[in-house]
């Protein structure tokens, strides 16, 4: 029978405006922008056998295990594509995946696994229609179809800084896919920067983000943050492109938190974040203030907290994290250039 297989790896990302809230079809209330890592990465491999069995089959392993949750997961979203790819019940995917980063560590898991998944489906149905995309539209159908699996995976499939959903001064912008945000429009003091990601707690999330984000829906806050969020977004891009750093750290700061006082005060209220959580910050924040160096903290749905700084002072801010925090673990991570084609 005919095999087809193909291999990509894809990054997770970072949000500097955060995603939180969305209407059917995973359309964002606001738009958002993250950076794309570099060594948080999903690698998948993915093959398809000719069978006509006429219903969609999957096999899929995480880690060399099979993996039911996973697999369930993605059944129903090639269901919700099946128009998308008709050929997809004709054929058997054996899917085969790895994180270079360990499981419920504060890292988005969905943002990469489900970027590298479509751009593997993409990559497959170039092969079995024998109809090749010109690359720009393929990434942007990837991002799309990413979107449309995790919301925020939509941003994975481009390098460096992307932007997801409708900017006023961004003409083209989208809620339906994200784009890349020109490197060369961007001070070079944010060209290359470090995500240190200090693991307050590893366990999964007590709150799924699926969860969060619907608790938007009659969040008392809901018109404000929107608000504030395309503002946040508008100055955070300005900030970046004229080299203020200052506005950078206080932008980022104030929507990490926003997020999490939006989780505090919604109905039911819940708090991800841990007082191990709010120490660090209080650290970043004191080792600023003493040293200039120039720190600021990002948090995710979880209590993690990332790290961020310019590449230029890692020796520096690496010394002092070994130092002064010799027991936790910390991932470093850093800007990255997108997703790889591994094989085809
Ligand atoms: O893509 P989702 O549905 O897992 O939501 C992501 C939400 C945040 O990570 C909190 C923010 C973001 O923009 O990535």
């Amino acid at each position: 029978m005919e095999k087809l297989s193909v291999s990509w790896s894809s990054p997770s990302n970072i949000a500097l405006v955060k995603y939180w809230g969305k209407i059917p079809h995973q359309i964002p209330c606001n738009p958002s922008v993250s950076f794309t890592l570099k060594n948080s990465l999903t690698i998948m491999d993915v093959e398809a056998e000719k069978t006509n069995a006429g219903e969609i089959q999957v096999d899929f392993f995480f880690e060399g295990k099979i993996n039911e949750k996973f697999k369930s997961k993605i059944v129903k979203f090639l269901e919700s594509e099946r128009e998308r790819f008709d050929w997809i019940t004709n054929y058997k995917l054996t899917i085969k995946s790895e994180n270079t980063f360990p499981h419920s560590s504060g890292i988005a898991s969905s943002a990469s696994s489900m970027s590298a998944l479509c751009l593997s489906l993409l990559s497959l149905d170039e092969k079995i229609t024998g109809v090749k995309t010109q690359t720009e539209d393929f990434y942007k159908e990837a991002s799309d179809l990413s979107r449309r699996a995790s919301g925020s995976a939509g941003r994975s499939v481009y390098p460096y800084l992307v932007s997801w959903g409708e900017i006023d001064s961004v003409v083209g912008s989208s809620n339906l896919f994200a784009a890349p945000v020109n490197k060369a429009d961007i001070h070079p003091m944010f060209h290359d920067y470090c995500d240190s990601i200090m693991i307050v707690d590893a366990a999964e999330k007590s709150v799924s983000s699926r969860a969060g984000h619907s608790l938007m829906d009659s969040h008392p806050f809901r018109e404000l943050r929107y608000k504030r969020a395309h503002e946040n977004l508008e100055k955070l891009l300005s900030a970046m492109k004229e080299g203020k750093m200052e506005d950078f750290i206080s932008i980022v700061e104030e929507d990490a938190l926003m997020l999490h006082a939006l989780m505090m005060t919604s109905t039911p209220s819940f708090i991800l974040l841990k007082p191990m959580s709010l120490l660090l910050i209080e650290k970043i924040r004191e080792y600023r203030r003493n040293t200039n160096i120039p720190v600021c903290f990002t948090i995710d749905a979880g209590p993690n907290i990332h790290l961020l700084y310019p590449k230029a002072h890692e020796t520096a801010v690496k010394e002092w994290l070994a130092m002064e925090f010799k027991d936790l673990r910390i991932i470093h991570d850093e800007t990255g250039p997108g997703p790889v084609k591994i094989k085809d």
